[in-house]
This record gives structure tokens, sequence and C-alpha cells, in this order.
């Protein structure tokens, strides 16, 4: 059976400190199937346990948020169907049942993936409703044009006659065929379809962004991370795209484009 502390099994899934359940606990505010436990070194089986906090039950399954540098040739789905699926890259350790990507990067497209087995926060992060913005980085096959500015932010509308919502997109200093671009929606290759709108090309694509979760530098292709509670929190925040612009080679020592 998966016994496992008390305030770990708290702290997984709410928003509170290993330090505010010590303190929960000792001021006998947390259950444990209906008893008062006021140890949160306390162990549990963290399937069958039925804890509640300050009145407030504990949901049993806890949510997981990963962030993957998805790497060029796996495909955003759960199954194998056109390529590997990104889940063959989560590791073992975090690795649970219903963990799906949120949100689609193509096949040949690299950079931020959110990973989850929360359906809910998913949606809210899709849904164009909620506005939040995701940021790319683009290698085009031509110089990038002063005009695609105006021509993003009224809204690009696609080959096939489909309108997209106001973007923003910025040159890269110094490399006049790399660009941001800011986005609010996830039609299908949305950014290479906004480029060839504007009889450009889009040769290389990289998220870097997914509201305010920045993927790190650190993160290699492939690689993995565990978003805490703050992170996911940030996923619904807005960067201010010109500053994230502007301050984007401090945050990365070199175009990760180029590696
Ligand atoms: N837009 C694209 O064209 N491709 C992606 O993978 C993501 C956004």
């Amino acid at each position: 059976m998966p016994f496992i502390r008390l305030d770990k099994f708290i702290s997984e899934r709410t928003e509170y400190t290993r330090s505010q359940i010590k303190a929960s606990a000792s001021d006998g505010k947390i259950t444990v199937d209906g008893k008062i436990i006021k140890k949160s070194d306390f162990k549990i089986d963290s399937e069958t346990a039925d804890v509640t906090i300050c009145g407030e039950t504990v949901r049993n399954q806890p949510y997981r948020y990963i962030l993957m540098n998805k790497p060029d040739g796996y495909v955003s789905s759960t199954e194998d169907n056109d390529g590997i699926s990104v889940l063959k890259l989560v590791p073992p350790e975090m690795k649970t049942k219903g963990l799906f990507p949120a949100g689609r990067l193509d096949k040949d497209s690299l950079g931020a993936l959110l990973i989850t087995n929360d359906g809910e926060l998913a949606h809210k992060i899709l849904s164009p409703k909620n506005h939040i913005p995701k940021i790319y980085i683009v290698k085009l096959a031509k110089p990038f044009q002063s005009k695609y500015i105006d021509l993003f932010w009224k809204g690009i509308v696609l080959g096939d006659g489909e309108v997209c919502l106001p973007a923003r997109v910025k040159s890269m200093k110094n490399c006049d065929n790399m660009a941001f671009v800011e986005l609010f929606e996830g039609k299908f290759h949305q950014v290479k379809r906004m480029f060839s709108a504007v009889e450009n090309h889009v040769e290389k694509l990289m998220r870097i962004s997914v509201g305010g979760v920045i993927l790190p530098e650190k993160l290699g292709f492939g690689e993995c991370m565990e978003l805490l509670h703050k992170d996911v929190e940030n996923l619904f925040s807005h960067p201010d795209f010109d500053r994230f612009c502007d301050n984007f080679f401090s945050e990365f020592s070199a175009n990760p484009l180029n590696k």
C-alpha cells in the first residue's frame, strides 16, 4: 500500500505549505478517516485515506502538471499514431494515470508543452475565452517585415478564410529572420499558416511560454519538470509581450533555435 506522510499528501494536492499543515494539525484541524490527527508526519494510505483540512476534503488523486521541452519528431497526443507520443518522454517518477498534453505542438515544433491529468485546467488554458497568451519564437525563410505587426494585430485571414484573433509579432534584435509571436488561441498549424498568409514561411518554431510560465533554459529538449502550485497559478498570468521580447536574451544565453 502506498503509505505517505500526511503533510506530503496534503501539500501535493492543495495550496497549503508544510508549515501551515503542521500548524493546522496541531490545532486539530486535520482529520483522516474521520479522526483528528495532530501529527503532520502521520503516515496514511494515499489511495484510500479520506483526509480533510480546515473542513475541506483533500482530493485523493494528485493532479500533475509537467512542463516538457518538446523535441522535434514527437507527437502531442496520447497515442503513437503519427509518430511517438510525447508521453514516452515523461520520466517514470512523474508518470501517473490520465496524463495528456494540454495543447498541441506540431511534430516538428519545439518547446513548452504542458502535460497534465487535470482536464479542467487544460480546458481553461486552451479556451480562447480565457486569453492565455502563448509566445513562440520562429525562424523565417525570408526577413521579417514591419508591416506584419499591423497585419497580425488586425487579425490575419488564413488561406481557408478563417480569421485569427489579434496577435502580436515582433522581430528579434540583430536577427532579421527571427521573430516572436504571441497568440491567444491555438488553431491548427496557426503560426505557420499566419506567416504563409503574409507570404513568408516558418522554418523552425519553438514555444517559449504559456501564460506567465517561461520555459527554463536549463530544461533540455525532451526533458520534463514538475510545476509547483505557484507555477500553475502563473499559467494564468499575462507577461508583457514587449518586455518579454526585450528581456529574452537575459533569460536565454543563446537563441534556442540555433542549438
Ligand atoms: N503554430 C504552429 O503552426 N505550429 C505549432 O506547433 C504551434 C503553433
